[in-house]
């Protein structure tokens, strides 16, 4: 079992990430930690949402309406809170350094919370795609909404977290490019595990 080393993966809103990250926990045997589910349980909590990053608890996160649209732009709103972002800082990176291995995506993983992880994979895809993958994920969740609105919702939440002055969402220097727009789901994974795989086989040579 390797002690530490750290995977982030990062990119915008249905790129991909959460699929390749669970692909890739599960091929390593790493630990893995969506760090949108903080923000979204911020952002679901209501009230102040500083209070609400600094007190936030594991059961928070187990909530079962994390993952809707609505759950998506009111994370993207505190998101751009610094307070709340600082709030969060630890926690991730003390997951992040855990023994065994870890996986985090977001949009900050490694630019600012591990900016020395062993492997940095920025991952994207064409706004039409995402927002395909998104809509028929919701549509398969019962959700009625439609193409052109999940577009709209998509590219309004991109502008968000990439406009932000908070850690905004964008590759790090040394991050490899994963764009999925015409990469099956497999074929996705492959690339992210070589990517990891050639950074071993470095550590270790
Ligand atoms: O990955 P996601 O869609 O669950 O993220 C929801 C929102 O949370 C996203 O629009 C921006 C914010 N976020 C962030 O600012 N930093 C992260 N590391 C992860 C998510």
């Amino acid at each position: 079992m390797v002690k530490r080393f750290t995977v982030a993966i990062d990119g915008p809103a249905a790129a991909g990430k959460g699929t390749i990250s669970r692909a890739v926990a599960a091929h390593f045997g790493f630990a893995h930690l969506d760090t949108g589910l903080l923000y979204r349980a911020v952002g679901a909590l209501g009230g102040d949402p500083i209070a609400a990053a600094r007190g936030l608890r594991p059961e928070d996160l187990r909530r079962d309406d994390l993952r809707s649209a609505e759950a998506g732009q009111a994370a993207s709103r505190v998101a751009a809170i610094p307070e709340v972002r600082a709030a969060l800082v630890a926690f991730q990176q003390t997951f992040a350094r855990r023994e065994g291995g870890a996986v985090l995506d977001g949009r900050d993983i490694g630019t600012v919370i591990c900016p020395d992880a062993e492997v940095k994979l920025y991952v994207t895809a064409s706004d039409e795609v995402r927002a395909e993958r998104r809509w028929q994920e919701l549509r398969a969740g019962g959700a009625a909404t439609s193409f052109a609105e999940v577009l709209e919702d998509l590219r309004a939440r991109d502008a968000r977290d990439r406009d932000r002055a908070a850690a905004p969402l964008k590759p790090a220097d040394d991050a490899v490019l994963l764009d999925t727009t015409e990469l099956t789901i497999e074929s996705a994974v492959k690339k992210a595990c070589e990517a990891i795989e050639r950074q071993m086989g470095q550590g270790r040579g």
